[in-house]
């Protein structure tokens, strides 16, 4: 299924609950939540609390994005704030199939994040159990960087691992994307399209909706 998950990474926190329904309405099926702590990446976002009043106004599937070190101290905080997927960096935990157990455990999907020197071949052992891999297309840390070309070539790799095993896993690509290279990842083999500035600068309702219609397109 081809889903589009806008980061709100890029909207204005002073009326991120307008701005969450106007994406909604749009069509977005995802809400994408970056968490950065300052450590795994440079940069502070938010945390719980922000989530939390998300939560309280908007049903739409929250896609979180944990950019943080030691993620395993905070899964069921972020369970209870409302998160529906919780992806976490291969490169921040040593036991990542530990952690996939506990969302699981939870009734929540677990993803894994790659970033863009991390060899791809380093996700086959956690694959079979993932329900979605998130291929960095930038380095983590900061919206609206440009799109890494030799990003296409990994998303295209890990297309082929999940297809040989015959696997469901969505494959998330986040950093970069617009509506004019969005067709690049979609052909490679992504299904869950991350989104920030494309969306957020400008007309939300219409950069959503073109951007829908531009992947149906793609198809
Ligand atoms: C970057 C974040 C992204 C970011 C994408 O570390 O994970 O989700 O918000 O922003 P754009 O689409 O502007 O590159
Ligand atoms: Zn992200």
């Amino acid at each position: 299924m081809l889903i589009l998950s806008p980061s709100i990474l890029a909207a204005d926190f002073s009326i991120l609950g307008k701005q969450i329904r106007e994406v909604e309405r749009a069509g977005a099926q995802y809400l994408h939540i970056d968490v950065m702590d300052g450590n795994f990446v440079p940069s502070i976002s938010f945390g719980m609390p922000v989530i939390s009043s998300l939560r309280k106004v908007s049903d739409i599937i929250f896609d979180v994005h944990l950019m943080i070190v030691e993620p395993e101290r905070y899964i069921e905080d972020f369970v209870k704030c409302g998160a529906d997927i919780i992806t976490f960096h291969l490169e921040a935990t040593s036991d990542p199939k530990a952690l996939i157990d506990r969302i699981h455990e939870l009734g929540k999907k677990a993803g894994i994040s790659i970033k863009p020197k991390t060899p791809m071949e380093s996700i086959l052992p956690y694959l079979d159990s993932l329900d979605m891999l998130l291929v960095m297309t930038v380095e983590p840390g900061f919206g609206g960087q440009p799109y890494i070309p030799e990003s296409t070539e990994r998303i295209r790799q890990a297309r082929g691992y999940i297809d040989e095993r015959g696997l469901l896993t969505d494959i998330q690509v986040d950093g970069g994307i617009t509506v004019d290279n969005v067709h690049v990842v979609l052909e490679a083999g992504a299904n869950v399209i991350v989104a920030g500035s494309a969306l957020f600068r400008g007309d939300i309702e219409k950069n959503v909706k073109g951007m829908l219609e531009t992947m149906e397109a793609s198809r």
